[in-house]
């Protein structure tokens, strides 16, 4: 198997399977997210094929995209790996990643099992927040026909992978449901630092918004 051929056709498949995606999951989302978990896993000294090919693959069993998809099971990334002639060892190791790497509710625990998973769950979860993570909940929220905000809705503290999927609450929620979390939850140092400066972005655009519905300037 030559590594370039097996992630220049990764690229290929992921960006045609995604392009049409208005949902914040879109090519771009998978761009920004292999770059950064590049950088973070350099300077993890993780193994950057894994860590390539696992950011191209994450988001393509993801049940928020593809109806009857589950991420437990990632079927397409695994066919598409066997395709592609990678090691059992390598797609396993994928596979892995991609089920563990999504956010399952406030009080889940989604922790990574190998340095891999954790670069990139951190790129994906950066993805997620600042401010590009606020157009992109809100890009979700448009495209699942979500309210912006309802104050009368209170956000839920979701104890399980179920419930939080089933969530439909409007897209302010998502960001004390999900977003704000997502610092203390970072696994490398360097993801740790960017985080910080996102979160912060986000906090301000929060009070603005809720200035503003309140009818404050
Ligand atoms: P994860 O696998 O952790 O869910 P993804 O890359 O699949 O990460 O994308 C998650 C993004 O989808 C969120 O950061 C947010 O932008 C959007 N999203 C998911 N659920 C909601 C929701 N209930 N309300 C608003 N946005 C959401
Ligand atoms: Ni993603």
């Amino acid at each position: 198997m030559d590594k370039e051929l097996a992630l220049k056709q990764t690229e290929a498949l992921v960006r045609e399977t995604l392009t049409g995606d208005s949902s914040g999951h879109d090519w771009w989302h998978i761009h920004r997210v292999r770059r950064l978990a590049l950088e973070l896993g350099k300077a993890e000294g993780a193994d950057l094929f894994i860590v390539e090919l696992a950011a191209l693959l994450h988001d393509l069993d993801d049940y928020k995209l593809v109806p009857h998809c589950d991420s437990e099971e990632p079927e397409r990334a695994r066919d598409w790996l066997e395709q592609m002639e990678v090691s059992l060892e390598v797609t396993d190791h994928i596979c892995q990643i991609i089920k563990e790497v999504s956010f399952k509710g406030a009080s889940v625990d989604s922790r990574m099992t190998s340095l891999e998973g954790m670069v990139v769950q951190d790129a994906d979860r950066l993805d997620a927040i600042g401010a590009i993570g606020i157009a992109r909940a809100f890009a979700y929220g448009g495209a699942k026909g979500r309210l912006m905000h309802d104050p009368e809705v209170p956000a839920v503290m979701h104890a399980s992978f179920e419930d939080y999927k089933k969530n439909s609450g409007p897209t302010i929620n998502h960001f004390y449901e999900k977003l704000l979390l997502l610092k203390e939850r970072m696994n490398t140092r360097a993801g740790k630092q960017i985080a910080s400066t996102r979160h912060e972005f986000m906090k301000q655009f929060l009070s603005q918004f809720l200035n503003e519905w309140d009818g404050q300037a």
